[in-house]
């Protein structure tokens, strides 16, 4: 018995999932939490990330036909993306990191525990950044998913605290590209460049991104290095801790970076009406096409927000294919 869970969640894999009847998870998915564990919004999947952008994407790729035998999750939080990947793709490898040692290890009995216990999981787990835990293991991969932060940390912020590391990043030693630290997209750039030698031929990296930056930009985040890169969803979400991350946009905009969008929450729900999202780069195309007359920049959202407005932004899950 791990004996770090401080509290569990309980998540209903069909609802949550979006997914028949179980097959290689349990039914009711009891996942336990650290203090830094990243927590998954068990009572709205509607503004969850596993619930609302991962599974509809990896259910979208199975109904194309992908085969993923190998996957890994970069920052896997409480392991509630492995999950979904096994019971969507049933890979035989997962492999599956994070910066705390904590958080591995519990994400680690979560999905363990969660597994069936006649599934025939290899599950490699790796406490460090990005891939490195993965370098020293011989595998390469046909997936590999990632929904990392954004947000340079200022000087004071502790990020071994609490979730602060699903928010926020350190300040990164590489050489980057102009555009990639104008935006704020070092960590997605940095896990799309590590993962290049790791994917199998024809492999393909997911990235989650807050699409608070021209779509352009997160195109070309991955074509730059080398990928095919489309758009395989587009999604919006109500801005989760909006003090900390519309402030934190403005803060960066003020010195110069971005800018960032953002959009009132009725004008998202006006742009995308019933349905949960669009596929496909030309409708995400459209959508933003529609959005613009509403967009926010970060500094007019935080003062939106502050006026009691509900603010959101769009999201994008970016395919980069291995040619
Ligand atoms: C927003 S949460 C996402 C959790 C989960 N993957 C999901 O999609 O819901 C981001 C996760 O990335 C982890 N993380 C942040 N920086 C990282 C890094 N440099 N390398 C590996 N993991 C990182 C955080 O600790 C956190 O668990």
């Amino acid at each position: 018995m791990n004996q770090r869970a401080k509290a569990s969640v309980a998540i209903p894999t069909m609802t949550f999932l979006g997914v028949d009847r179980p097959a290689a998870i349990k039914d009711t998915l009891l996942l336990g939490m650290t203090d830094r564990s990243y927590l998954p919004k068990a009572e709205d999947p509607r503004s969850d990330w596993v619930a609302s952008v991962a599974a509809p994407s990896f259910r979208l790729l199975a109904r194309q036909g992908i085969r993923v035998e190998n996957f890994c999750t970069i920052g896997t939080g409480t392991g509630l993306d492995a999950l979904a990947a096994i019971e969507i793709f049933r890979p035989g490898k997962v492999g599956i990191t994070d910066i705390h040692a904590d958080v591995i290890e519990q994400a680690q009995h979560n999905i363990l525990e969660n597994t069936l216990p006649d599934y025939p999981l290899h599950l490699l787990a790796g406490t460090g950044d990005l891939l490195s835990p993965m370098t020293r293991s011989d595998v390469s991969f046909d997936l590999i998913y990632e929904n990392l932060p954004n947000i340079p940390a200022d000087e004071e912020l502790r990020l071994e605290e609490g979730q602060n590391s699903s928010t926020f990043i350190a300040s990164r030693e590489e050489a980057l590209p102009a555009f990639v630290s104008q935006y704020l997209i070092s960590l997605h750039y940095l896990a799309i460049e590590q993962a290049y030698p790791m994917l199998n031929h024809g492999g393909r990296v997911l990235s989650s991104i807050g699409a608070r930056i021209p779509l352009d930009i997160i195109l070309k985040l991955s074509r730059s290095l080398g990928y095919d890169s489309s758009l395989l969803l587009y999604t919006w979400k109500v801005q989760s801790e909006p003090e900390d991350v519309i402030g934190g946009y403005a803060a960066w905009e003020k010195q110069g970076l971005g800018p960032f969008r953002f959009y009132p929450v009725k004008a998202l729900h006006n742009a995308f009406g019933p349905r949960a999202y669009v596929d496909g780069t030309d409708d995400a195309r459209d959508i933003d096409h529609y959005l613009s007359y509403y967009e926010l920049s970060a500094v007019e959202a935080y003062e939106a927000l502050r006026a009691g407005q509900s603010i959101g932004h769009t999201v994008a899950m970016l395919e980069s294919v291995k040619p």
